[in-house]
């Protein structure tokens, strides 16, 4: 049974992370002018309202896009992703303040209609919503189906595109599911781009595939990088993560880490 909601974190110092690289890979595939097919294997529901009860009780967007934004959004010195994911956000909030747009949201709104977004979502409650914040994109398939399931098909077909893996890592497992999914997929798809997502932990868990993602570097592909924002100290004693991490495949070769922990570490 899923129990994960993602609006009880939406816009913390991850989703901040997540969604810098997202925006920058999905940037770097329309500059090769081809269309680009788009997978996300753990959508979430799109669209968060901050104001909600569900957001308001960890207000974790606060020390996330909030701060990030405040500090941010005068800079004079902002790359085109951060521009483009400050002006994302600022727009959503024109007609009503307190929304954060998801992955899935972010993904349709950078897409052509030329291109083709496919959104896996298992939650019963987190896909109607989804539905709904994403009506607007005909260019977009909903599939209440697993992500890693998906990702298969879609590797067979080996398009041009990517894929972004979110997962809440709510069972030990997943972290090892991740990493034999994306060796398998890569396998098939050797050109397209992987975003996967990890959460610092004090219990070390992401270690296991962290060394698994160096040692595919050998193996598939020289393209890999892992970046980790560390935020506070690991063994600070405080429950939570201390720390976001991404290891991007196929991917545009930049990094956020010096501007994350700069502007988010917590003090
Ligand atoms: C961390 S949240 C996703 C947040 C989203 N990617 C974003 O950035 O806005 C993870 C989501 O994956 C869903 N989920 C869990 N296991 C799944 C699976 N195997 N396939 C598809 N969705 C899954 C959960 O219900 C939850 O909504």
């Amino acid at each position: 049974m899923l129990s994960y909601q993602h609006i009880y974190h939406a816009g913390n110092a991850a989703d901040v992370q997540k969604h810098l690289w997202l925006v920058s890979s999905l940037q770097f595939l329309k500059k090769q002018k081809r269309p680009v097919t788009w997978l996300d294997t753990h959508a979430g529901r799109g669209l968060y309202d901050l104001s909600c009860k569900e957001a308001q009780r960890l207000g974790e967007y606060k020390t996330g896009f909030r701060t990030y934004r405040d500090k941010r959004q005068h800079a004079k010195e902002l790359d085109d992703a951060e521009k483009t994911y400050l002006k994302l956000v600022a727009d959503l909030n024109q007609k009503r303040r307190g929304l954060y747009p998801g992955s899935a949201l972010i993904t349709a709104q950078l897409l052509d209609k030329s291109d083709k977004l496919a959104l896996c979502e298992l939650h019963k409650g987190e896909i109607e919503h989804l539905k709904k914040a994403l009506a607007p994109y005909k260019n977009t398939k909903i599939h209440k189906q697993s992500g890693y399931d998906l990702l298969s098909d879609i590797a067979r077909q080996a398009p041009s595109g990517g894929v972004l893996i979110d997962p809440s890592y709510e069972v030990k497992s997943e972290y090892e599911q991740v990493l034999q999914s994306v060796t398998n997929a890569l396998a098939l798809w050797p050109t397209g781009l992987f975003l996967i997502w990890y959460p610092l932990l004090p219990a070390g868990h992401h270690m296991d595939i962290v060394k698994g993602f160096q040692s595919l570097k050998t193996s598939y592909t020289q393209n890999i990088q892992i970046e980790e924002c560390q935020l506070r100290p690991a063994g600070s004693g405080e429950r939570g993560l201390y720390g976001t991490g991404m290891i991007i495949i196929n991917g545009p070769k930049t990094s956020f880490r010096p501007l994350l922990e700069t502007t988010l570490a917590f003090k």
